[in-house]
């Protein structure tokens, strides 16, 4: 058949471009060391920043809510919202600071239909260069006027706001942005870009996904810590890194959230999410609220790793938080280091195009609040003598 040779040497051409990938399989994946293919790996590539995934507490709470049952049933406007939904909503309302909240399926599904609900065709979207894919993504759903601005350019963010107000064209104005970047680990100028949108009347999306339990005070992401006002800032929060489970939740004005509930095809059209999963995110929270440590703990060991990895010589950008990328530009030698790690004991993922713009290929590193500075240190020796003999440091 014809398309499925279109399909094959598409295929073929991801491979030669040496950007094929494919699952790995491991039992333990989301531990501070795991096992793949029998051997035991310093585990550098996990998103369960708090290990709270794992957290005894966490898994009880969820085994005890399968109860009411494993599934919901129907979608949250129909019959599928329990009385646990709503308690969530509240409580990540709270610790956001926020009038009101929403739970989606995932973070991926909120960018997507949140985008889409806000702006739409005659509207203008501001998005930052490398934003995630999934508010990229929804920016393309939606069909409305999207441009892009340089990574965290202030001035350019700026002069598309001025020119905006210039055309009569522009409906609605919206600023996207990532507040931790996922493949830097750096964080947006958010206080200015809060101030641009005020003074240009746009609203902004800010996703917390890399922020929330990891940055400011016991972990409410990086509006909480910067102080910032929260009127017209629409925030997406996943329950799927450092809280340990899965899902998300955007939370702003209630007018907004009560916008998204009649309008956010992503939240109308699927089934809610299970009873068991809201729960272990209660329960994520309450540890989370107790032992504010463990956000200090990921700062701490990320700032380790970074200082070290600089002092031998590798460039780590401009991550700032328990993200830290290791670039080497080219996807062979990404690969290849990512290779050699792996021999050594440490597991880190090559990223490489289209995740990250072409010649930016870099393996990255995630600490852990469960790893023990020793971890680290290991990490570093491993990186220091691979490095060295791929010819990448001196
Ligand atoms: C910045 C960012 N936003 C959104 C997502 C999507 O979140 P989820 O994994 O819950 O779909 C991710 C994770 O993959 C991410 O890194």
């Amino acid at each position: 058949m014809q398309s499925l040779q279109l399909l094959q040497r598409r295929l073929d051409t991801i491979h030669e471009r040496h950007l094929y990938r494919q699952p790995r399989v491991t039992v333990d994946g989301a531990e501070p060391w795991i096992t793949i293919n029998g051997q035991r790996l310093l585990n550098l590539s996990s998103n369960n920043y708090l290990g709270l995934a794992t957290h005894p507490g966490v898994k009880a709470a969820a085994a005890a809510a399968t109860q009411q049952g494993c599934g919901a049933g129907a979608s949250r406007l129909i019959a599928g919202t329990f009385e646990l939904h709503g308690i969530l909503e509240e409580r990540i309302a709270r610790f956001k600071g926020d009038e009101r909240a929403l739970l989606f399926s995932s973070g991926y599904v909120a960018n997507l239909s949140v985008i889409a609900a806000l702006a739409g065709p005659g509207d203008l979207i501001l998005s930052d260069a490398l934003n995630h894919a999934s508010l990229i993504d929804g920016c393309r759903l939606s069909r409305a006027e999207c441009q892009v601005y340089p990574h965290c350019d202030l001035n350019a963010l700026e002069a598309l706001l001025t020119q905006s107000t210039q055309s009569s064209h522009a409906r609605l104005r919206l600023v996207v942005t990532d507040t931790v970047f996922s493949m830097d680990g750096d964080i947006a100028p958010l206080a200015e870009i809060v101030e641009l949108c005020r003074r240009y009347d746009a609203l902004l999306l800010v996703d917390e996904a890399h922020a929330t339990g990891c940055l400011g005070p016991g972990g409410r992401g990086l509006i909480a810590q910067l102080g910032l006002p929260h009127s017209g800032i629409i925030t997406m929060s996943t329950l799927s890194k450092a809280l340990g489970g899965f899902g998300a939740c955007v939370s702003g004005d209630s007018l907004i959230i009560e916008y998204l509930v009649n309008t956010a095809r992503g939240f109308i059209f699927t089934t809610a999410l299970p009873p068991t999963v809201i729960a272990a995110a209660l329960a994520a929270l309450d540890i989370l609220e107790r032992e504010p440590q463990r956000a200090e703990q990921l700062q701490a060991h990320g700032a380790f790793l970074r200082r070290g990895l600089q002092a031998m010589g590798f460039n780590t950008l401009a991550s700032t938080t328990q993200i830290v990328p290791v670039l080497v530009g080219d996807s062979v030698r990404a690969l290849r280091l990512a290779e050699a790690l792996r021999q050594a004991g440490v597991f880190t993922v090559a990223i490489r195009p289209p995740t990250v713009p072409p010649g930016a290929a870099r393996v990255r590193a995630c600490v852990m609040a469960t790893h023990e500075r020793e971890d680290i240190a290991y990490a570093l020796e491993a990186f220091g003598r691979v490095g060295r003999r791929l010819n990448m440091v001196e």
